[in-house]
């Protein structure tokens, strides 16, 4: 908007100026002057006159058309002025009467019209200039009287100008009017002239033949006056015969120097009025009122005064020649300050439209400026929403993955449970007819893992409730020791079962506190069964209260387990993370329920860990802190109820015997849920040897027992099932066990890893025993086929067509043979001790990858290469013998019979 309202601001002022250029022009205005004729002198002066009056004025414009003497003509050229409407018309009439009815035209027309010398008929113009032509023929009869002896008779001849012209008849009217009253003057003879000398000659001529000669002739101009004068030299007349003429021009042939020559006794002086005529018509257009006629003076010009009359004409002509170089000096002037004044202008013009663009450059840079402040706060503005709407992305991915990860996990714990609960009624469903003790382990399992999975969502729904803000304490006076020692009680068990030392320490057996006893119930007993998730056998456990100054106490939970890193501290509170060193299965809930029912007691709970943890819970005693709350009646006893119901260890399973068949394979099962290891154990006893392992010391029990296969958990406490096997699959010694991974985790991430980490097998919980059984089956039965392939194609075990783990540790192993084949006392502690393993797991792995004793399997090496030597060399059987290794050639031939059939003689003939 402001743009556009600078561009016409602009457009306003050029306009402005160039108006100001066009107005000059519009006061220009035209004279139209018609001239008779241009063929003599006098006109010539008459034209000359007007050109240097109108140049004094710059806004006039002078147009003069020249009638060349002929009537129609001039009329024609008055009609062209009238038709081109200038301003002022000037007509100087050839003839009176044909040119006025054209004149009144123009005056109708409104064209102000001035009449010049010769007049028109009557009166209807603007104005008249010029001498009075009565007057100037009364002037020249007066000089002849006054030049003549008085009465002496005297005779003179008139010639006229054109009859039809005005000063013609005018100029014999006043002659002969003052000529009449003289007697002794006649006028011999009249001339009929047309003002041009021509006229004169013929007529004059026979005129002075026929009379006798005059002693003036007055002609009405001096052109005619002069061709008198030569009719008078051309018949000697021109000493008695004086000659009068009019207008007296200044010049070389006009009338004051035909005065001065003698050629003209006097001249009468006949003012053209060019310039008079201007200034009127500039009078006229300034709108000045002027005279109508306008009468120029006369004066006879003769010996007398000629001189006089031609110094001032010289003078006037000098001056007049001055002013007209001083005007040419003016126009030059005033052309050179129109082109500057043009130039100013259209400076100013440039100068106006740079400033307005320099203004506008400025309102812009401005805009812009401002433009660009306002899109760089915007910008500011809108990194800083993305910044934090990318922070609250990654924050509510964050959350998200942890909320994610919290339900997987906390699915996983329901599968446990149910696994063995479906196991235990599959169990029942296939064996109706079971002992009494084997039904007491099933339903006590089902019993028990129906407890975990009610606490599992027990403790779900209080995480609802606190997380809805939904939860009213009950206070309710109690004694904290009691109490305390009430939970105690029921953890006893427990605790002699794991070997544990648990023990309840207070000065003082007397602590009241306001408490909601079913919250504070779930957080000693969170406590304590957290505790002993991570206490180890022979572990301790220790309970202490103590009052802290009148208004506090502070119960404390010490063990010594794996402790918790301190940069995990505020996290274990927190919902759905589990923290640090904890491995162990749990909705990851507990500490963050417990936190949240201390704190809703406006008490505080804290953690420490140096040789175990140590949770600390400090409340405050009386019952004003929890004054917003109902209390109940005070007097309440403690139940003494057995709340360790849920104790996960209520059934003491029998000890189970293993198999009876002393070749039955080994399994190796890495469980850290005991009632789902000692299951597995009891059904898989009847076909396999049967070791377990919590997970803790998976790796020590694989080395040390090499079984034939593994079946291994993967959330495990300290390593992961996916560490262990990835170490169990890198290790020489238990690299080529078979690994079943029996888990909760039915992700396909989860089934890659594990595949990643060398896992033969992947189960999900809950499992199909039937499935379980035969994919052990199925494992074992490859392991086999697999020993057949490197029993039977153990010389192409050296290329490297192969690559896997066991086919490098069979090349190693016959390369190191092959190497020590000569020396007779090579044994197996040799090459285990070459290999860096142990003997039995040499023994074991050998055994389970080919079936044979590694003994067996070196002595075969011997024996085949003594086959070879036999076939490809020279050497005799005795130098064969030790070459393989054998300290005597007769032995040798023994063993190689008892492999070949055949004696090594009898093999080489
Ligand atoms: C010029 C002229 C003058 C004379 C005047 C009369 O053309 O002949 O000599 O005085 O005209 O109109």
């Amino acid at each position: 908007m402001k743009n556009l309202y600078c561009i016409v601001l602009i457009i306003f002022s050029l306009a402005t100026i160039s108006c100001g250029l066009d107005r000059e022009q519009e006061d220009i205005y035209t004279i139209g002057f018609v001239q008779a004729m241009t063929t003599d002198n006098w006109r010539k002066e008459m034209n000359r006159a007007m050109k240097v009056e109108a140049s004094m004025h710059p806004n006039l414009n002078l147009e003069i058309k020249d009638a060349h003497n002929d009537v129609e003509r001039q009329i024609a050229q008055v009609e062209d002025f009238i038709e081109k409407r200038v301003d002022v018309l000037i007509v100087s009439p050839i003839q009176s009467v044909p040119i006025t009815p054209v004149i009144e035209k123009a005056m109708n027309a409104g064209i102000p019209t001035i009449v010049i010398d010769r007049k028109i008929e009557g009166s209807n113009y603007t104005a008249y200039v010029g001498a009075n032509n009565v007057e100037i023929g009364e002037n020249a009869a007066n000089y002849i009287i006054s030049n003549s002896t008085p009465g002496k008779e005297l005779k003179l001849i008139e010639i006229t100008g054109l009859q039809a012209s005005s000063p013609a008849y005018e100029r014999s009217r006043g002659f002969r009017k003052v000529i009449a009253k003289q007697e002794n003057i006649e006028v011999v003879g009249t001339i009929a002239g047309d003002w041009e000398k021509t006229s004169v000659n013929k007529n004059l001529q026979s005129l002075l033949d026929s009379i006798e000669a005059p002693d003036f002739i007055f002609a009405h101009n001096d052109r005619m006056a002069m061709g008198a004068w030569e009719v008078a030299r051309s018949e000697n007349l021109t000493d008695s015969i004086q000659i009068i003429g009019v207008d007296g021009l200044f010049g070389p042939s006009g009338g004051i120097q035909l005065v001065k020559e003698n050629i003209l006794a006097a001249t009468v002086l006949y003012p053209t009025g060019g310039a008079e005529a201007i200034k009127l018509a500039t009078q006229l257009l300034a709108g000045d009122n002027i005279e109508k006629n306008n009468i120029l003076n006369t004066v006879v010009i003769d010996k007398v005064n000629v001189d006089i009359m031609q110094n001032q004409f010289n003078k006037m002509n000098q001056q007049q020649n001055d002013i007209e170089q001083q005007q040419s000096v003016i126009k030059e002037q005033l052309a050179t300050y129109n082109s500057q004044n043009y130039l100013l202008k259209i400076m100013v013009v440039l100068f106006i439209l740079l400033l307005l663009l320099g203004l506008w450059a400025v309102y812009l840079v401005f805009k812009l400026k401002k433009h660009k402040r306002r899109l760089e706060l915007n910008n500011r503005k809108i990194i800083t929403q993305r910044n934090q709407i990318e922070k609250f992305a990654e924050q509510l991915e964050v959350s998200n993955e942890v909320k994610i990860n919290f339900f997987t996990a906390l699915s996983h714990e329901f599968k446990t449970p149910l696994t063995l609960i479906t196991s235990a009624i599959e169990s029942l469903g296939q064996n109706p007819n079971k002992q009494l003790k084997d039904f007491a382990y099933e339903t006590s399992l089902i019993s028990k893992n129906s407890g975990r999975l009610l606490r599992l969502i027990n403790e779900l729904l209080d995480f609802r409730k606190l997380e809805s803000g939904s939860f009213r304490l009950k206070p309710l006076k109690t004694n904290l020791y009691e109490f305390i020692e009430n939970i105690y009680e029921d953890f006893k068990s427990e605790a002699l079962k794991k070997s544990i030392d648990l023990k309840l320490e207070s000065h003082t057996k007397e602590v009241m506190v306001y408490i909601d006893r079913d919250m504070m119930d779930k957080v000693f007993f969170n406590m304590l069964s957290n505790a002993f998730k991570f206490t180890p056998k022979n572990g301790q456990i220790n309970i202490s209260i103590e009052e802290i100054g009148e208004d506090k106490v502070e119960v404390r939970f010490k063990d010594s387990g794996i402790g918790i890193p301190k940069e995990d501290f505020k996290k274990i509170f927190d919902p759905f993370r589990q923290a640090g060193n904890n491995a162990k299965p749990s909705s990851g809930l507990g500490l963050y329920i417990t936190r949240q029912f201390v704190e809703l007691h406006k008490g505080e709970i804290s953690v420490s860990s140096h040789q175990g943890t140590e949770f600390t819970i400090e409340l405050l005693k009386g019952k004003d802190h929890l004054a917003a709350y109902e209390f109940v009646e005070d007097t309440l006893e403690i139940e003494k109820e057995a709340s360790a119901k849920e104790l996960e260890s209520t059934y003491i399973p029998e000890e189970l015997s293993q198999s009876i068949d002393e070749n039955a394979e080994t399994i190796l099962i890495i469980e850290d849920n005991t009632d789902l290891s000692y299951l597995l154990k009891k059904k898989l006893l009847g076909d396999y040897k049967v070791e377990l392992s919590d997970g803790t010391d998976a790796l020590e029990k694989a080395l040390q027992i090499i079984p034939d296969v593994i079946i291994c958990d993967l959330n495990l406490p300290e390593k992961s099932g996916f560490e262990i096997c990835k170490e169990l699959k890198s290790d020489l010694r238990t690299s080529h066990i078979p690994t079943l991974i029996l888990t909760a985790l039915s992700d396909e991430e989860s089934r890659l890893k594990a595949l990643k980490a060398g896992a033969d097998t992947y189960i999900t919980k809950p499992f199909n025993f039937g499935i379980l059984k035969e994919s052990l089956r199925s494992a074992l039965f490859n392991r086999e086929k697999l020993r057949y392939y490197y029993t039977n194609k153990i010389d192409q075990v050296k290329d490297n067509k192969f690559e896997d783990s066991e086919q490098a540790f069979l090349k190693e192993l016959n390369s190191l043979i092959e190497k020590n084949l000569k020396q007779t006392g090579f044994n197996v502690e040799d090459l285990a001790h070459q290999l860096g393993i142990s003997r039995v797991q040499l023994y074991r792995k050998v055994k389970a990858i080919m079936g044979i004793s590694i003994s067996d399997y070196i002595n075969g090496q011997r024996l085949s290469k003594a086959k070879s030597l036999l076939q490809k060399t020279n050497l005799n059987i005795s130098e064969i013998a030790y070459e393989v290794g054998y300290a005597s050639p007769g032995y040798f031939s023994t063993s190689f019979k008892n492999k070949y059939g055949t004696t090594p003689k009898q093999f080489r003939s």
